[in-house]
């Protein structure tokens, strides 16, 4: 595997982004930043060999940080959303910051995604390993607890990596880390609705009309939202008049090694599958991509122009005692991963 570091950019204080670009042996080429710990580049050959840009991204550092899309950034303290931006534990109620009317969404304004992460780069003879550190300090953005964070990519000359989210705190805290990256294996030549997906889920979690989770799970068998087997999304109309914005509840009783989700395009043949120790998976259909923002060789991304897969606990959980727990207690760790194995057919 090819290796090399190149500058992004400066921010406050004269530190400086940058980011790491790593070439497979079998032609994928994935790019990631220590700002925001963010994937910003990633090709796959399709059948005859070309590379495709398969997310959205961009080539500067200005347009992270005047995008407010998430664009393959790691997401924390807590992915998607917290009912009025506030959770108790053992009787204390913390007052989170809100970044939306409501609620607060993906970590607030100033999440994860926008922080500038410590690298180290570890060259093995099988894999790459980029290890991403950031210390999140007690009260940011209203979370109790120093919290330790690491979020570790492996990638192999096999066009396929894994993400590791780890994290240890020193006070009662709620976590939820995801990576949020737009996926469109046809390199933005055709939208959402053109690819195949797949999602290991026997249900979904329904919502209130601040996109919260009522607590109730909706089963999918039988229904548009059933994707036990690959689906062409424009055949279930999705996703114009059922645009996809859902948390899908993994089947983790399966124990057949299927992947818990697969995108696919029939027209370049790129298959991506993923495999997750998470019990969620957020899938959304960019319903709020407006064309305002133009990346990668001037494609500017629509509405509809892209899946993202976010693996992840399901949203609101500190507010939802029926729900997997999202607690983070001192001397515990916190471990999720992540893996993503791509192949052109
Ligand atoms: C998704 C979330 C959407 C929207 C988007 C960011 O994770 O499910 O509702 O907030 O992030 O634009």
């Amino acid at each position: 595997m090819k290796t090399f570091e190149s500058c992004f950019g400066k921010l406050a204080y004269e530190s400086m982004a940058h980011v790491f670009h790593f070439k497979c042996e079998q032609g994928m080429e994935l790019s990631i930043s220590n700002y925001g710990a963010t994937i910003t580049a990633l090709r796959i050959p399709d059948r005859e060999g070309k590379l495709i840009d398969i997310v959205a991204g961009f080539d500067n550092l200005k347009d992270y940080q005047n995008s407010d899309f998430y664009f393959g950034a790691s997401i924390g303290r807590y992915a998607n959303r917290i009912a009025n931006g506030s959770f108790t534990i053992d009787g204390k109620t913390y007052q989170l910051e809100k970044n939306e009317k409501r609620t607060q969404l993906h970590g607030g304004e100033d999440g994860f995604h926008r922080k500038l992460w410590d690298a180290t780069l570890f060259k093995n003879p099988d894999n790459t390993i980029l290890k991403l550190q950031y210390l999140s300090p007690d009260q940011e953005a209203g979370f109790p607890g120093n919290l330790k964070a690491t979020i570790t990519f492996t990638i192999w000359d096999t066009n396929s990596f894994a993400i590791d989210y780890e994290a240890e705190t020193d006070q009662a805290t709620h976590v939820n880390f995801s990576n949020h990256s737009y996926f469109n294996l046809s390199g933005f030549t055709e939208d959402a609705g053109s690819h195949e997906l797949a999602v290991d889920a026997f249900g979904y979690l329904e919502l209130n009309s601040n996109q919260l989770p009522t607590g109730k799970m909706i089963e999918t068998p039988g229904t548009v939202f059933d994707f036990y087997k690959l689906t062409l999304l424009s055949e279930r109309n999705i996703p114009n008049n059922y645009p996809l914005d859902y948390c899908f509840v993994i089947d983790k009783t399966d124990s057949s090694k299927d992947p818990d989700a697969i995108l696919y395009h029939p027209k370049t043949g790129i298959k991506l599958r993923i495999f997750t120790t998470q019990p969620g998976i957020q899938v959304y259909s960019s319903n709020f991509l407006d064309g305002s923002m133009t990346g990668h060789q001037g494609v500017s991304y629509q509405k509809h122009s892209a899946i993202c897969l976010e693996t992840q606990h399901f949203p609101d959980s500190p507010n939802q005692p029926e729900f997997p727990s999202t607690l983070l207690l001192p001397g515990e760790k916190y471990h999720q991963q992540t893996r993503y194995f791509f192949e052109t057919n």
